[in-house]
């Protein structure tokens, strides 16, 4: 599972905002097909880290590799084009417009086709490709039936799958999945645990980034703890949950444990 070469190389990354240091010289690996966890308290730089490998912000120091080359500095679009494709930790639908044609905008991001040719048909034959695989994502998350919606109609928990089929329509090699579990119910988490193991059984490597150890923990393969920007613990699941750092962490938020 977790025996692909490295997709992915984080060294000695840096971010500061001001005089706070949101990342700290995070040094890690993500392998193709792997699922990595990312776990740390409100605030210990998660999102941060997924801004910085997305392009979203600009790194103080460091590197990120991808496939080999550098991407540190590029800008979220040239990225996307390199393969990494993303979810928000908030909902972001295009608001007014179908289930079907908010996941074709995921194919548009990254291959930079015609929506309007995507959206209307009749485009070239790769054009029709990504139309038809866009559909059979739509199926794939569960809002199969639902093509034709208008997204304001769909729940809070369909919403969080619609973002995640708009980032498979970009045929990443490294999906990027900031708090997915964050507002879902027991039902809809049992839902996403199922796309995540499917993704990675599609060879994409995948990042998830978590404050719901409780989710996180069955799902990834290895988990990397942060606490105030720092890497405090790297492990399987089963070392970091005992791992004194990490308890001490977490210290009174039992239930995220
Ligand atoms: N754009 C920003 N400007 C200033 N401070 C920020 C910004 N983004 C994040 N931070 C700060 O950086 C730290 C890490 O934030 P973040 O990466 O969002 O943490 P997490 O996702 O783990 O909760 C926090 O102290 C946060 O307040
Ligand atoms: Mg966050």
């Amino acid at each position: 599972m977790s025996s692909g070469a490295v997709l992915l190389e984080v060294r000695s990354l840096t971010k500061r905002f001001g005089g706070l240091t949101a990342v700290s010289r995070l040094d890690f690996d993500l392998r193709e097909g792997e699922i990595l966890g990312i776990i740390g308290p409100n605030g210990a730089g998660k999102s941060t880290t997924f801004n910085l490998i997305a392009g979203a912000c600009a790194a103080d120091a460091g590197e990120i590799r991808f496939a080999g080359q550098s991407v540190l500095g590029l800008p979220p679009h040239r990225i996307a084009a390199r393969g990494i494709m993303r979810t928000f930790q908030h909902n972001r639908p295009f608001g007014g417009m179908p289930v079907l044609e908010n996941v074709l905008v995921g194919a548009h991001t990254r291959f930079r086709s015609s929506l309007w040719r995507l959206v209307a048909g009749g485009g070239t034959a790769e054009e029709e490709r990504q139309r038809r695989r866009a559909e059979e994502l739509v199926d794939f998350v569960g809002l199969g039936g639902l093509h034709g919606a208008d997204v304001g109609t769909l729940s809070f928990g369909q919403g969080r799958l619609l973002e995640i089929a708009r980032g498979l329509a970009g045929e990443p090699r490294l999906m990027l999945f900031d708090e997915p579990a964050a507002g879902l119910t027991p039902g809809e988490l049992e839902r996403l645990a199922e796309i995540v193991r499917g993704i990675a059984a599609r060879g994409i490597a995948v990042l998830l980034i978590e404050h719901d150890m409780r989710f996180l923990l069955p799902l990834a393969q290895r988990v990397v703890v942060l606490n105030f920007g720092a890497k405090i613990a790297e492990g399987t699941p089963q070392e970091v949950r005992r791992h004194p750092a990490v308890m001490e962490a977490y210290l009174g938020d039992a239930a995220a444990l």
